[in-house]
């Protein structure tokens, strides 16, 4: 398996209080599932992915990726998206993209245009984040994660701030470029439509602290194409998981 999640707790602690984010989570992911999680604003979603990342400790319970628990070194290929592109300004697209394999002394500049192209930005590596739509610069976010071959796609709701055009393009390449990197990915994100259309697996969170109340499985026929939206299937599925969220 690719994650496994035991029993994990997270507490944040200021002066006295104590406030709990993330309560007896089991979860495991397998390699080259895209699992999607969703719940209310403010219940643990980021922490969680968080957590799944190493960026944070857990307060008790453990999370292991690739069989190894709490050696974040030894996940060689993680990435993260946030839901802010974090682009630095005064690079173009190009350098902003290449920007992991500087920091990590790797030379592969071929890889660079090839995942510029994957997200669709052909034509615009020299232009500057200032120069790009909100939808481009979450592009070139996207193509900056990938640029390591990422065996784990974190995503933090890496398409709330686009509209619905737009997010629906993001998730249909989003596909393409998962079946050909074969990344496992886990993607957070407050859109029922959205976690169907992408997820082999919906985990539903409760209200804070974050229990899964239920773990959903959207068995929709693949490669999905966005007229699957329209299916009585698909809303199907959309009205039974939304009706399970606080
Ligand atoms: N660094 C932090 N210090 C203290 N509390 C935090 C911190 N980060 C998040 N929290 C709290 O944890 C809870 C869950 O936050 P978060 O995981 O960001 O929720 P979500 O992503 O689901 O909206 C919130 O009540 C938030 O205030
Ligand atoms: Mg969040």
């Amino acid at each position: 398996m690719m994650i496994e999640i035991k029993n994990l707790r997270k507490e944040w602690k200021k002066g006295d209080v104590t406030l709990a984010a993330i309560d007896d989570i089991n979860l495991t992911i397998k390699k080259g599932e895209i699992v999607t999680i969703i719940g209310p604003s403010g219940c643990g979603k980021t922490t969680l992915l968080k957590l799944i990342a190493r960026l944070l400790t857990p307060t008790s319970g453990s999370v292991s990726i690739g069989g190894d628990s709490n050696k974040r070194r030894s996940v060689k290929k993680l990435s993260i998206v946030f839901q802010n592109p974090v682009l630095l300004p005064w690079r173009d697209v190009k350098d902003n993209v290449r920007l992991p394999n500087e920091l990590n002394n790797a030379e592969q500049n071929n890889n660079v245009q090839h995942r510029i192209n994957l997200v669709g930005l052909k034509g615009f590596e020299n232009h500057y984040p200032a120069e790009l739509s909100g939808g481009m610069q979450q592009r070139a976010a996207i193509a900056r994660a990938l640029i390591l071959n990422p065996g784990l796609l974190l995503m933090d709701e890496p398409f709330g701030a686009l509209d619905e055009i737009n997010r629906n393009k993001l998730n249909l390449e989003l596909l393409k470029i998962w079946k050909r990197l074969k990344s496992t990915i886990v993607f957070v994100t407050h859109s029922v439509s959205e976690a169907v259309f992408l997820s082999d697996r919906v985990v539903i969170l409760s209200k804070r602290p974050a229990k899964i109340k239920e773990i959903a499985d959207v068995n929709l026929p693949r490669p999905r194409e966005l007229g699957i939206k329209e299916s009585l299937e698909f809303q199907e599925y959309v009205k039974c998981i939304r009706e399970k969220i606080d």
